[in-house]
């Protein structure tokens, strides 16, 4: 059975300043117009500040724009924080929730995560939910386990194959050039198949992204990995031509 139609989804983290931000977006906005619209679906994830002239930038295009967090409140006394609902005003269709980075450097836990996704979900858009173990916990053996927990504890109760998308990220492979074997992306985004299947009618559907040191040249045989329905790049998504490689990688739906 042919799974859902890929997306290749960029972080750009806190990367480039203004005039690199609104040239990548023209950029990726002018090859995926010469693109087939059976090609994936494309996805750029700027830093808060660019996302209002990165949103002018793809004015007209098929290319979505998303954010790399936001807070689980919609609104109050929280001081450099952003709610969903005005990355919703911003042009945003999706928001990035429990990046590992995220998770490790500013103390996100599965609770926390859940409830932003919960507020992505209310602000009518699509939350990009990401797990992954650390290298420790994968050389004790406990992928499997740790994923399906972070799972557990972030998962939103009303998810659909609309409104979330899941992230495995392995800690290890993301910005160390490292990634997984073919057999171990198969194992653990099998794995997190059968969750959703179990937890949500249409679990089966759902896309589940592959994340970690994507590039140009490894693109190919990560996409075409059973259960593994697009790629959510960091590096790499900062340059238009290996990000356009990326995208082509993706089989066609
Ligand atoms: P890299 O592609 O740079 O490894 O980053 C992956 C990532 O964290 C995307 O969210």
């Amino acid at each position: 059975m042919a799974g859902p139609k890929p997306l290749i989804a960029g972080n750009w983290k806190m990367n480039g300043r203004l005039a690199d931000a609104t040239k990548l977006a023209n950029t990726v906005s002018a090859f995926v117009r010469a693109l087939p619209s059976t090609s994936a679906d494309v996805l750029v994830c700027p830093p808060f500040p660019y996302l209002a002239p990165v949103a002018q930038a793809l004015a007209g295009s098929r290319v979505r724009l998303g954010a790399q967090d936001c807070h689980a409140e919609a609104a109050g006394a929280f001081t450099g924080d952003v709610s969903a609902d005005m990355l919703k005003d911003s042009g945003c269709s999706f928001v990035i929730v429990g990046h590992s980075e995220r998770r490790a450097l500013h103390g996100e836990t599965d609770a926390v995560v859940q409830a932003k996704a919960n507020a992505v979900l209310r602000a009518g858009m699509t939350a990009i939910l990401c797990v992954g173990e650390t290298l420790a916990e994968r050389d004790e053996g406990r992928t499997i386990p740790v994923v399906a927990s972070q799972l557990v504890g972030s998962l939103p109760a009303n998810a659909n194959s609309e409104n979330l998308v899941v992230a495995y990220e392995p800690v290890w492979a993301i910005g160390t050039g490292r990634t997984p074997t073919v057999a171990q992306v198969g194992e653990v985004h099998g794995a997190i198949r059968a969750g959703l299947s179990k937890k949500f009618s249409d679990g089966a559907k759902m896309r589940i992204l592959y994340g970690g040191s994507v590039n140009g040249l490894n693109a190919l045989e990560l996409l075409a990995i059973a259960n593994v329905d697009g790629a959510l790049v960091g590096g790499a998504s900062l340059r238009a031509d290996a990000f356009e490689t990326i995208v082509k990688a993706a089989p066609r739906r």
